[in-house]
């Protein structure tokens, strides 16, 4: 363990979602809570002003779909406290249509992160890991980063918590 001060963000859904049925928590937001807590991590939600996300699965990738197709940028609720107490951002998604979703991007748009370590992180059911659109022209230095499936991280609690133990190590967190 280093002395880095870092900040876990996510962004996730609950209701019906690919693989796992109706869920209460969100397949990101476990492994959000994971990391946070084996890194001594602050949390941060990102949750939009407008919150017209269905519950549908369905539904959800059509609304996600127009809404990538617009280049959306959907208002976040709150912002970071002092942020620039932080050196190291964790920044954790769902893939969705093999990118990000629209309010990550806002919130990477928002903070200034030169100089400050990027380590992204994501499920999903089968891309793996979607890359770093939107986070290559922050300044920061951006680590390897975890892919997950939500499946795993939903269902299989020790199974996921060995492989972010085995991530952060050898990322050296
Ligand atoms: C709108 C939408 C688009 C998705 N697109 C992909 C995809 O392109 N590739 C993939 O592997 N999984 C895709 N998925 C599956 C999610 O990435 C996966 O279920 C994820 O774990 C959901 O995380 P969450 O509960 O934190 O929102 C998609 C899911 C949704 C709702």
């Amino acid at each position: 363990m280093t002395n880095h001060k870092v900040l876990v963000v996510y962004f996730s859904r609950t209701g019906e979602q690919y693989g796992v049925g109706n869920i209460t928590e969100g397949n990101t937001a476990i492994v959000a809570k994971i990391i946070a807590e084996k890194t001594n991590g602050d949390l941060f939600e990102i949750k939009v002003v407008k919150d017209n996300y269905p519950e549908g699965y369905n539904a959800l990738t059509e609304y996600a779909k127009t809404e990538m197709q617009e280049n959306s940028r959907p208002e976040i609720i709150g912002e970071v406290e002092n942020f620039d107490q932080y050196d190291t951002i964790f920044i954790g998604f769902p893939v969705w249509w093999g990118d990000k979703p629209m309010p990550v991007y806002t919130f990477i748009d928002s903070y200034n992160f030169n100089d400050k370590n990027i380590v992204p992180f994501c499920t999903h059911e089968g891309s793996g890991f979607c890359g770093t659109q939107g986070m290559d022209k922050t300044g920061a230095r951006i680590l390897k980063g975890l892919a997950m499936y939500g499946h795993v991280a939903q269902n299989e609690k020790a199974k996921a918590e060995q492989q972010v133990s085995n991530w952060l190590k050898a990322i050296g967190y």
